[in-house]
C-alpha cells in the first residue's frame, strides 16, 4: 500500500533517546511526531504515519506495568522499525522469544552482518554499533529472518520484508553508531519511501501566513502581545509573528534587574533597532529588589519573581488595545506528553514555567514553535537573520541572577556577581567554548573566608565557578575545563572583583546536584 503522508509517528517507550531519534528523522528532511505508548490505535491511525518507529525504553517486556502496545497496531499498513526495547517487543507481541541476557550489553559492540538486507546497505561489516540492553531475543517470531549479530552473537537485527517490519537491538539515532544515519535513512528513504519535505525555509513563509490569517480573521485591529526574554525561544517567536503583522505586535521586555551586565540596555536596543520589533522596557529593578528584600529561600524567590513579572506584565497587556492574542514561544519538548515509566517524577524546583503566562489570561495563544526542537528554533533564528549572540545564547534561568546569589539577594552581591559573570563569559569565549558548554557562571556564596592581599588579612567573599556539559539540561556533567583557563577566570575574579577573595569550581554532576544552585 502507498500512503499518501510523509509524516513518521514515532511512539515513545521512555527511551532517553526518543527525541534525539525525532530530530534525527528531522534532520533527515522529513516531519514526525513523538506519541506516547499508551495512544489508541485510532489516534495513531488519524495521524495517517508513512511509517512507525517503536522507541527503546528502560522496561523488560516482562516487567509488571511494562509499556506494551496492542498488537492491532501491526494491522496499520506502513512500515515499522522497533529500535532496542521496540525491537523486543516486536518480538514479544509477534510471538518470538525475550529473555534477560547473561550480561548486559552497554556501549560499542561491532556489528556483523550475517544476511544482505536493504536497512544495511552502504554499511559496513564491523561497523561499531551502540548498545544499552538487559534483554536478549533469543528467537524472532515466524517469517521473521536474522539479518546481523553483535560481536557476543546475540541477534541484533531482524526483519519481515513482506511486511516491512523491522528491528534494531542497537541504537541507530545516536552518534557512536558510525552506519546510524545510513540505517535510519534506509529505512526512511528506501523501505518505506517516505517523501523528503520537511524544510524550515518553507516553515516560516507557511507559518507566517498562517498567523497572518489568525490574527487578522475576524477582525483586523487585533492586536497580539508577547513578553521577551532576551533568550532565543521568545525572540524567534516575536521575530516571526511580527514578520507576519507587522507593529501590530506588541513586545514587552521587563527589566527586573536580575539580569547581566548591560543585558537590559544592549538587548532592549537590539530589538528595536536590529530587529525591528515593536517592544517596551520596563524598568522594574527597584521593585523586583525590594520585593525581594530579606527574602533566602529558593523557592520563595522563585514565586515572587514569578507573581510580579506576571503583575507587570498584566498592567501592560491591559493598556494595549484591542490585545486578543498572547505569543509564546513553547518548544516541541514542552508539549510532547512524556511517558512516566518509573511514574511522575516529584518536583524538584517549581522552574521550567516561570516564562509561561496564567491560564487566566483571556487570550488565544499564538506558539509558532509548537512543533520544533531548540536546535530547528536556532536554525530558524539565523534565517531570520537573528545574530548568533541571541540564537546560541547558553540558557539562563528565568529568575535570573537572583537564583545565582545564595541566600538574600543585594544591590551589592548582584554587582559583584555580573562582574564576575562578565568575566567567566569572556574567557569561555576566548577559549572558544561558550557554544561547547550548556551553561557556565559563577555562583556567590554567603561566607566569607580569609586569605591575604598584598600583607593584609583579608574576609571576604566566595564565589564558585559552575561550567556544565549537557544535552537538554536533564542530566549534566561538570565541564572538564583547562586548569589554565580556571586559573585565568580565578585570578581575574579575585583582582577584578571587589570583595572576593575565593573562587572554587563545581565538580558536581546532575544528578545528584543540579545545575543551578538554587
Ligand atoms: P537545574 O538547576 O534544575 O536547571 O539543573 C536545569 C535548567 O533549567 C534552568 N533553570 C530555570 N529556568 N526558571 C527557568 O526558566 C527557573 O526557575 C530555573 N531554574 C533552573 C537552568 O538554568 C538549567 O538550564
Amino acid at each position: 500500500m502507498k500512503v499518501n503522508s510523509s509524516k513518521v509517528l514515532i511512539i515513545d517507550f521512555g527511551s532517553q533517546y526518543t527525541q534525539l531519534i525525532a530530530r534525527k528523522v528531522r534532520e533527515s528532511g522529513i516531519y514526525c511526531e513523538i506519541y506516547p505508548f499508551s495512544s489508541r490505535i485510532e489516534k495513531i491511525k488519524d495521524f495517517n504515519p508513512a511509517a512507525i518507529i517503536l522507541s527503546g525504553g528502560p522496561s523488560s517486556v516482562y516487567d509488571k506495568g511494562a509499556p506494551l502496545i496492542s498488537n492491532e497496531i501491526f494491522k496499520i499498513d506502513v512500515p515499522f522499525l522497533g529500535i532496542c526495547y521496540g525491537m523486543q517487543l516486536i518480538a514479544y507481541l509477534l510471538s518470538g522469544e525475550v529473555k534477560p541476557a547473561k550480561n548486559r550489553e552497554y556501549g560499542y559492540s561491532k556489528l556483523e552482518i550475517t544476511k544482505k538486507s536493504k536497512l544495511f546497505a552502504g554499511c559496513g561489516d564491523d561497523d561499531p554499533v551502540w548498545m544499552s540492553h538487559g534483554d536478549i531475543i533469543v528467537s524472532p517470531p515466524n517469517d521473521f529472518i536474522i539479518t546481523s549479530k553483535t560481536g557476543n552473537g546475540n541477534i541484533a537485527s531482524f526483519e519481515n520484508k513482506e511486511k516491512k517490519i523491522y528491528g534494531l537491538q542497537f541504537h541507530p539515532e545516536v552518534a557512536h553508531t558510525i552506519c546510524g544515519h545510513k540505517i535510519l535513512n534506509n529505512f526512511l528513504f528506501d523501505i518505506a519511501e517516505v517523501k523528503k519535505d520537511w524544510k524550515l525555509s518553507d516553515f516560516i513563509e507557511d507559518k507566517i501566513k498562517e498567523i497572518k490569517t489568525e490574527i487578522s480573521s475576524g477582525n483586523n485591529g487585533n492586536n497580539a502581545i508577547c513578553a521577551l526574554s532576551g533568550g532565543v525561544d521568545s525572540t524567534v517567536a516575536a521575530v516571526l509573528v511580527s514578520r507576519a503583522i507587522g507593529d501590530k505586535l506588541v513586545c514587552i521586555f521587563v527589566d527586573n534587574g536580575l539580569l547581566r551586565e548591560n543585558e537590559a540596555r544592549d538587548v532592549f536596543k537590539f530589538y528595536k533597532e536590529n530587529l525591528s520589533l515593536n517592544v517596551k522596557l520596563v524598568k522594574a529593578e527597584k521593585i523586583f529588589l525590594s520585593a525581594l528584600k530579606g527574602v533566602s529561600d529558593p523557592e520563595k524567590k522563585r514565586k515572587i519573581i514569578g507573581k510580579l513579572f506576571i503583575n507587570i506584565f498584566e498592567k501592560e497587556a491591559d493598556k494595549i488595545k484591542n490585545a486578543k492574542f498572547l505569543v509564546q514561544g513553547t518548544l516541541y519538548p514542552d508539549v510532547i506528553e512524556s511517558v512516566p515509566v518509573y511514574g511522575s517524577s516529584s518536583i524538584i524546583k517549581s522552574h521550567h514555567n516561570v516564562g509561561g503566562l496564567p491560564k487566566k489570561f483571556n487570550f488565544k495563544l499564538i506558539e509558532p514553535l509548537r512543533e520544533l526542537f531548540k536546535d530547528e528554533v536556532r536554525l530558524i533564528g539565523k534565517k531570520l537573520n537573528i545574530p548568533d549572540a541571541i540564537t546560541e545564547r547558553q540558557p539562563f534561568p528565568g529568575p535570573g541572577l537572583a537564583i545565582r546569589v545564595i541566600g538574600e539577594v543585594t544591590g551589592n552581591s548582584l554587582k559583584m556577581l555580573r562582574k564576575a559573570d562578565t568575566i567567566v563569559a569572556e574567557e569561555i569565549k576566548k577559549n572558544n567554548l561558550y557554544n561547547k558548554i550548556w551553561q557556565s557562571f559563577p555562583v556567590i556564596i554567603p561566607v566569607k573566608t580569609v586569605g591575604v592581599m598584598g600583607d593584609k588579612r583579608s574576609y571576604e567573599s566566595l564565589i564558585a565557578i559552575r561550567a556544565v556539559t549537557s544535552l537538554d539540561g536533564m542530566t549534566a556533567d561538570f565541564a572538564q575545563l583547562d586548569y589554565e583557563i580556571l586559573r585565568q577566570i580565578s585570578s581575574r575574579i579575585i583582582s577584578e572583583v571587589k570583595g572576593v577573595n575565593r573562587v572554587v569550581y563545581d565538580i558536581s554532576s546532575k544528578p545528584p546536584s543540579t545545575i543551578e544552585w538554587e
